[in-house]
């Protein structure tokens, strides 16, 4: 493990293909990969994250009160690491809501530093979303309110701080936002018991158990952990007492990628993508997440039965040096399920899980083109007083974005929940067939995504878009665009289509 931080030293800086093979700068290059398969005790029980309690006001809002403070979290024997939580000392409740409900969320930022609550993957005003405009500064409160219009998924919240998010997230600031709907079709759907909450982070810790945050990687993408934790609980288990249980795969992690299947090789079924339920299940053996993506899957286990959540290493298309180090070749335990001498039955899935309405036809040509580079989008980095363009409320757009430098990178936008048009000119595969918020993108492989603008315009208030490799993001890998009535703002500085 310590090999990879040797090389980040500087000891080395050689081409890819010489480290394959040469010597000494070899044994270096096979070590920075880590396998960690069939090689964790699972000694810890999984924490499962509380549900936030929340009251109803006057309004009929439902109000949930988070504070966020540093606190200390014990990921493994010695001293208990430094690290930062929301009503609690390392990451955050779990906000729950139905569709239609109003919620307000009084938020008390009692971190050493400036931060902000970003509302990844919800649609609601600007000014409530809590990216980098909406500061809230240590001892101060900020009290977002918006009605929730969405269907039901598995959404999550994290500070958005210009500049600082990737070590705000790190330091333990996330959670789930799960969206309900009034009539959900029947799912395994108790929580803690059969609908479980499974928020992957990888970690670095120093010797004396503090949270390193060097960037150990090679090329700038950040923090990649050797560490990996589930709800904060390192080498976890999880006891399962029904026949199928329903795992939420957060990956929230600052830049790893995973690719998550069985060490048994099992099949599962994937119900659910960043924003919602997929329109039938999807039976497969693998789902790969980039940073900040979803999926819900339903596992099916035996009575008695011991099985492995694992990644894989994920498909990214990067040359060898970038993978490498970005650790695109490593294999990861990450979470055993524990199945008891009898299970509940549950009910089998249902055949039809959404009715999605389709959002744009496959060939319509992309309104704008996102160039995605080290740290720039259409080679222009981020700036806070730039508006990017303006879209028409109401209106949908089709959007294509590439990945034009090797590097690793995904495409988050928020306020909406894209569909997947094509992905290199073909079919999204089955598992890009939901909305998605988030998308990972290859190298060179031109994505296109449909997407509608629903929201209230205002033309003061810029929503963001991005990579959701944190440290891209904070680099200046994001943009900024506004909602308006027309899809005209004098502010954007860009044409509303034919800019290539
Ligand atoms: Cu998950 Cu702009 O954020
Ligand atoms: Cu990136």
């Amino acid at each position: 493990m310590r090999r990879r931080t040797l090389l980040k030293a500087g000891l080395v800086a050689v081409p890819a293909t010489a480290a394959a093979s040469a010597g000494g700068v070899g044994w270096w290059w096979s070590g920075a990969d880590l396998n960690t398969a069939g090689k964790i005790r699972f000694e810890n029980r999984l924490f499962i994250p509380p549900q936030a309690r929340s009251r109803r006001d006057a309004h009929g809002r439902r109000v949930f009160d988070l504070r966020a403070s540093p606190g200390r979290h014990r990921f493994r024997p010695g001293a208990p690491t430094p690290t930062w939580g929301i009503n609690g000392p390392h990451l955050a409740p779990t906000l729950r809501a139905t569709r239609g409900e109003t919620v307000l969320v009084r938020f008390r930022n009692d971190l050493p530093e400036t931060t902000t609550l970003h509302w990844h993957g919800m649609h609601l005003p600007a000014r409530m979303d809590g990216g980098p405009h909406q500061p809230v500064k240590p001892g101060a409160t900020w009290s977002p309110t918006w009605t929730i219009d969405q269907p039901a998924a598995t959404l999550w919240y994290h500070p958005h701080p210009h500049g600082r998010t990737a070590v705000h997230v790190y330091r333990g600031i996330a959670g789930l936002f799960i969206l309900d709907e009034p009539d959900p079709p029947e799912l395994p759907g108790r929580y803690g018991v059969d609908d479980v909450p499974v928020i992957v982070r990888d970690i670095n810790l120093t010797d004396d158990n503090r949270l390193d945050e060097r960037h150990r990687s090679q090329g700038g993408n950040g923090i990649v952990g050797d560490l990996v934790t589930v709800n904060g609980t390192p080498a976890p288990y999880l006891p399962v007492t029904t026949q199928r249980v329903r795992l939420r795969l957060l990956n929230a992690s600052n830049s790893r990628i995973y690719r998550f299947g069985f060490a048994s090789g099992r099949e599962f079924t994937q119900i659910g993508t960043d924003g919602g339920r997929l329109a039938a299940p999807h039976e497969t053996r693998r789902v790969q997440l980039s940073p900040a993506e979803r999926a819900e899957i339903v596992v099916t286990l035996r009575p008695g039965e011991r099985d492995v959540l694992r990644s894989f290493p994920p498909r990214t298309g990067l040359n060898l040096w970038d993978r490498r180090w970005t650790g695109g070749d490593d294999t990861l335990d990450i979470l055993q399920l524990r199945a008891a001498p009898r299970l509940t039955p549950s009910p089998p899935l249902p055949d039809r899980l959404a009715d999605p309405p389709r959002l744009a036809d496959p060939a319509t040509p992309p309104a704008r083109h996102f160039r995605l580079a080290k740290y720039t989008i259409n080679g222009r980095s981020m700036d806070m007083d730039r508006i990017d363009f303006a879209v028409a409320q109401g209106g949908t757009e089709v959007w294509e974005v590439t990945s034009i430098d090797g590097s690793p990178h995904n495409f988050h936008v928020h306020d909406v929940q894209f569909q997947v048009l094509s992905v290199g000119g073909d079919d999204p595969p089955p598992h890009l067939r939901g909305w998605k918020d988030t998308i990972h993108t290859p190298p060179n492989v031109p994505i296109r995504i449909a997407m509608r603008f629903r929201g209230t315009p205002d033309p003061a208030a810029p929503f963001m878009y991005h990579c959701h490799i944190l440290n891209h993001e904070d680099l200046g890998l994001m943009g900024q665009f506004v909602v308006t009535a027309n899809g005209q703002d004098p502010r954007a500085t860009t044409k509303p289509s034919h800019q290539h």
